[in-house]
């Protein structure tokens, strides 16, 4: 059973976009396995790079769309992606001091994603 489901509503409708989301929840599913498995905190901060590379890549892209298409909340999109960013790297220190459990950090990962997605990303659907 995977720890996050990719559901049909959360395609915006772009193959690359959606097909790069895809990848980011097989990630999240990849780290809670092998969470599952009690995997060494090594392992753990190399998927966690990992997501945090391919996210970054993949927030270049998703912009690099939102440019082509002229999609109107673009500045507001990319400050959203930024502190995407900033929020992930916060959650590790707190994972990394011992403030925040295995579990507390895929929960906060499947909503860093899944919200961001619900919330930002949908919205980029109506302009393509
Ligand atoms: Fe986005």
């Amino acid at each position: 059973m995977s720890f996050v489901l990719w559901k049909p509503c959360y395609c915006i409708g772009d193959h690359k976009i959606d097909n790069q989301h895809r990848r980011l929840v097989s990630l999240l599913n990849f780290l809670y396995d092998r969470i599952q498995e009690a995997c060494s905190k090594k392992l753990i901060d190399i998927i966690l790079m990992e997501l945090v590379r391919y996210a970054e890549e993949h927030f270049r892209d998703e912009e690099a769309l939102m440019e082509r298409i002229r999609f109107p909340e673009l500045s507001h999109h990319r400050r959203a992606h930024e502190k995407l960013l900033y929020e992930v790297f916060k959650f590790k220190e707190k994972f990394d001091s011992g403030l925040a459990s295995k579990m507390d950090l895929l929960h906060f990962l499947h909503d860093w994603l899944i919200t961001h997605i619900i919330d930002e990303d949908l919205k980029i659907k109506k302009y393509l």
